[in-house]
């Protein structure tokens, strides 16, 4: 390492604990009591500005993750770096451009503070894993872990240090293109798949090469945007905000998480940016988050076209008095703090609270030791696109698939002698199963269906088509798509081609960049002119297995009716046509569950299996008109939150109650399964819990707890799990959590629609 600078070789001497480190070597752990001392002296020297500059995060130059910059400000941004003016960029990847911006803060700045850069490292780098709300659908807490743990090793290893993920946001409206991103509708498993996320990032060792700091985002309420449209007003109520969209960000935080991103919305009228209900009160005292807060994309900004702040300055002080403490690209922190501060309107020891939070996650980092850690070219080379990356993939894939119906016994597909026509454009796809937030992968990396089968040692015969067109031509990351909505031409041979097939696989569903960010649908069906090609091929072959790819649930009711079998495949990553082919051929069992609930149709959304009784439940007699529910159509979903079937069959029996709740606060259940089918397969039992009467009403039923296990053909195992305070409270509509005594209700099952039960007293 090279620094010129006198005043760096000061600093360098004040602030490290030891000389630079080579990249490949690990430092031990440091207590954070030892960072808050280097932390402290840093900011000793540190002028105004320059504190300041650490706030101010601005995108590189390669990608936008969200509006354009306005003329100008790009250019400007190499000379605020030099100024030490930016303490962090993301939307920079490579370790040659890491490199290039790291060695201007490190090498031309007056304290050399190193950069933080970070990037939407979502579900991958380069190695594509399932969408989020894919690999939520395996329930496999492990696997989801070194999902994280795989992006993490090859994000490193291109110099990033820092993920905005895990996306937190509980969400209850398929409508909403960014629940792709999530871990779908529940709050307790939410909260696992938060921490299994963040521990998958961050690893045991902060300062590791191969580990990055992570993100819980969007604090707080994104997922509730009213009508599903992104960027949506946010009004919910406390009993909402407290039970089911905190639980996963105070869980991230019990897993260590170092940042939080806030979000775009207002809740209850108040930008979630400006909010310092949310992230004073809330997060950094009565949680005591100590990691720091970043802004959503302009999301300082924004505050005026909310009409909450006037102008730039006034959101500027806004934002920083309700503890965002870095502004991602909104400019208005590096524009206007320094003058509110001197005019006396923002305290000058918020800003230093501020850069002392983000200075100490750039220490624990590892970054003051050796900023260009992360920046090892061989190491680039070498770690990404593993086939170890591959392997592990191709696992999560075929675990990720949730099977929706399996009659006529089409699935598995024999292995020889059948002529099985393939169609849907979706099916030759290399880029839509990749699914969005793809940054760093290049389009056509996926394996195909098409391929998938073709690769699979079978002797059976393949005839691709791809029938009508889905999209009109391959999109941009920052372009709408344009959806064929007219031109049916190519019906007419899809249904030629499956006329004399013995199998018809169709590859149904969304394109990968229908769902994401800034891609909210008001429809849940079959885009485009797919179901017209369904339903035609059809008419002729009546053997289809669907294959599903979507990011989100979707209306398939006449799907449902009249498809033998259905696959819900969702966008699977890089491996995604080998693990469909491999699930199709029978190698692995379905076991994915449904993390979300697919709704009948889309005037039923927002549709979840966790709601609440209301005053006039169900009907007493189908006929009567004053009860909770529609004139048209049934109040219950397509499929229900954590259905999905599998080869074999199971069966739930003997559920038991050991209430030891006076001697120990303990309450244990346990019940017997049984593999009751003819292959061995994976069942993941769930637990449900009511709270019959509480001060607030509690849901029909809400998760708290499940249980992965294999069986063998004719297999039983008996499953237990126990109930604590931590299963059996609340929080009241102050956020305190409350365990009252009462009757509760237990279920255990496959999914959450069942009715094996038992009644207990706490
Ligand atoms: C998204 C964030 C993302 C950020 C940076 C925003 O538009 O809402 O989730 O991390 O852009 O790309």
């Amino acid at each position: 390492m090279n620094y010129h600078n006198l005043h760096q070789i000061l600093i360098l001497a004040l602030i490290m604990s030891m000389s630079a480190c080579q990249p490949e070597q690990k430092q031990p752990q440091k207590s954070s009591t030892n960072f808050d001392t280097q932390v402290d002296s840093l900011l000793s020297l540190m002028t105004l500005e320059e504190k300041i500059g650490q706030m101010n995060q601005y995108s590189g130059f390669m990608d936008f993750t969200g509006p354009q910059p306005k003329e100008g400000q790009q250019a400007q941004k190499l000379e605020h770096i030099k100024k030490g003016w930016v303490g962090s960029m993301l939307n920079v990847h490579g370790v040659e451009n890491v490199m290039a911006v790291q060695k201007i803060a490190v090498e031309e700045t007056r304290l050399g503070i190193p950069l933080i850069i970070g990037f939407d490292v979502i579900h991958g780098y380069k190695t594509i894993s399932p969408i989020p709300l894919a690999e939520t659908a395996s329930w496999d807490l492990e696997a989801i872990q070194k999902s994280a743990e795989m992006a993490a090793e090859e994000a490193s290893a291109a110099g990033i240090h820092w993920t905005f993920a895990p996306m937190v946001d509980i969400s209850r409206d398929a409508r909403w293109g960014r629940v792709m991103e999530g871990a779908g509708e529940d709050p307790y498993f939410g909260s696992l798949v938060a921490k299994a996320r963040v521990k998958g990032f961050q690893g045991n060792d902060l300062s590791a090469h191969n580990t990055i700091a992570a993100t819980a985002k969007h604090f707080a309420g994104y997922g509730f945007a009213e009508s599903g449209k992104d960027y949506n007003t946010v009004d919910v109520g406390t009993s909402t905000l407290h039970n089911i969209i905190n639980p996963p960000f105070k869980a991230a935080i019990e897993a260590d998480v170092k940042t939080f991103m806030n979000a775009f919305n207002v809740l209850n009228g108040i930008p979630a940016t400006g909010n310092a209900y949310l992230q004073r009160d809330l997060l950094k005292e009565k949680w005591d988050f100590d990691g720091f807060v970043v802004s959503d994309w302009d999301s300082v900004g924004e505050m005026i076209d909310h009409g909450f702040a006037e102008d730039g300055r006034a959101a500027a002080k806004y934002a920083v008095e309700a503890g965002s403490d870095m502004d991602m690209e909104s400019y208005h922190y590096i524009e206007q703090l320094a003058g509110l501060v001197n005019d006396g309107e923002v305290r000058e020891d918020l800003i230093d609270d501020a850069v002392k939070r983000i200075l100490k996650v750039k220490f624990e980092l590892g970054l003051f030791d050796d900023p260009y850690k992360y920046c090892n070219e061989e190491r680039e080379k070498e770690i990404i696109g593993q086939q170890k990356f591959h392997d592990q993939v191709f696992e999560l894939a075929q675990k990720s698939i949730v099977l929706l119906k399996n009659e006529k016994n089409l699935l598995p597909l024999q292995k020889s002698g059948q002529k099985i026509t393939l169609i849907g454009e979706l099916a030759a796809d290399k880029t839509s199963p990749l699914g969005n937030w793809i940054i760093a992968a290049e389009d056509n990396s996926a394996v195909s269906v098409l391929e998938g089968l073709e690769n699979y040692e079978a002797n059976n015969e393949i005839v691709f088509e791809k029938g009508v067109d889905l999209v009109t031509s391959q999109p941009l990351f920052s372009q709408q798509l344009v959806i064929n909505e007219t031109d049916s031409s190519g019906i007419e041979t899809a249904v030629a081609k499956a006329k004399n097939a013995d199998v018809v696989i169709m590859v149904l569903g969304e394109h990968g960049r229908q769902s994401g960010e800034g891609r909210s649908r008001t429809s849940l069906d079959l885009p485009g002119l797919q179901q017209q090609m369904l339903e035609a091929v059809y008419e002729v072959n009546q053997n289809i297995v669907l294959v599903l790819n979507n990011g989100r649930p979707l209306t398939i009711n006449w799907a449902d009716k009249h498809i033998p079998a259905i696959v819900e495949a969702w966008q699977l990553g890089t491996q995604a046509g080998n693990a469909i082919a491999s699930v199709l051929y029978g190698d692995y069992s379905p076991s994915g569950k449904l993390p979300m609930t697919f709704p009948k149709n889309v005037g039923q959304v927002p549709l979840y299996y966790n709601y609440k009784s209301t005053g006039r439940p169900a009907p007493k007699n189908e006929n009567e008109v004053f009860w909770s529910g529609y004139i048209d159509s049934p109040n219950t979903p397509l499929y229900p939150f954590g259905y999905g079937l599998s080869y074999t069959k199971f069966e739930y029996k003997n559920l038991k109650i050991e209430n030891n709740y006076e001697a120990n606060a303990k309450v244990k259940v346990s019940v017997e399964l049984k593999n009751t089918g003819d292959t061995k397969g994976k069942e993941t039992a769930q637990l449900y819990l009511q709270d019959e009467f509480a001060s607030v009403t509690r849901p029909i039923k809400e998760l708290k707890g499940f249980k992965q296990v294999e069986l063998a053909p004719g297999e039983t195992k008996t499953i237990d799990f126990e109930l604590t305070n931590a299963e059996l409270g609340f929080y009241d509509n102050d956020g305190n959590w409350l365990v009252e005594k009462g009757s509760f209700k237990v279920y255990v099952g496959g999914d959450s629609e069942t009715t094996l039960s038992k009644n207990f007293k706490i």
